[in-house]
């Protein structure tokens, strides 16, 4: 559940929508702490019954959800049907509870791994400053504004209401900022009124 808001959440930051994400990663996943210097295999599943993309690369990107930056390709150009990608964390990696993974070509197929933690140079942070499993970011992007009670940014009553946490939600609030108007070109000025319908 928590894992599928993130990836929805970070799907909606790249608008695009859930029902194109092309694959499900499975490891690493939140809360998982990755040791430099040491082999893992990144796996995923396929969402579709055969793979959107002919070869898909797998990529470590670090960062907050709105401005993840590619740290390094793990594997490049690989069969997505493989389903695992070995991961050997190099031994310079730097520490941080904000890493996450993407398997697909196009960003739009991207499947995201949530935030998870490699230990590597430097220590772990002691405390977490941020919406608790966004990697120490707080839910600034206006398209998830709210840190819900599951600790995972969104939008919508099920992230605003009940048991959000404001201090790390867009403004210090637990509130959808209405989205901003754009403006109508060419509106055509006088269209006369016919009919008015009147609901209850
Ligand atoms: C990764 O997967 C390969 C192939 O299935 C397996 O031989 C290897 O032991 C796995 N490595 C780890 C670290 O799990």
């Amino acid at each position: 559940m928590a894992k599928s808001l993130l990836g929805l959440f970070l799907l909606a930051v790249l608008c695009t929508s859930r029902a194109n994400a092309g694959y499900t990663v499975t490891f690493p996943s939140s809360g998982d702490v990755l040791d430099a210097n040491t082999p893992y295999n990144v796996t995923w599943i396929l969402n579709q019954d055969t793979p959107t993309e002919p070869a898909v690369d797998v990529r470590l990107v670090k960062g907050p959800p709105e401005n993840l930056k590619e740290q390094m390709k793990i594997c490049k150009s690989i069969d997505p049907a493989a389903l695992s990608c070995p991961f050997l964390v190099p031994p310079t990696m730097a520490t941080g509870i904000d890493y996450a993974i993407t398997v697909g070509k196009d960003p739009a197929n991207y499947g995201y791994t949530p935030f998870f933690t490699i230990q590597g140079v430097g220590e772990i942070p002691l405390t977490n400053n941020g919406c608790p499993n966004m990697g120490g970011h707080n839910c600034n992007s206006l398209a998830t504004p709210c840190c819900g009670v599951n600790g995972f940014c969104g939008n919508g009553p099920n992230f605003c209401g009940e048991g959000c946490q404001a201090a790390y939600s867009n403004g210090g609030t637990c509130v959808q900022p209405e989205p901003a108007k754009e403006p109508v070109p060419n509106e055509p000025k006088a269209v006369p009124k016919r009919k008015r319908f009147v609901k209850f």
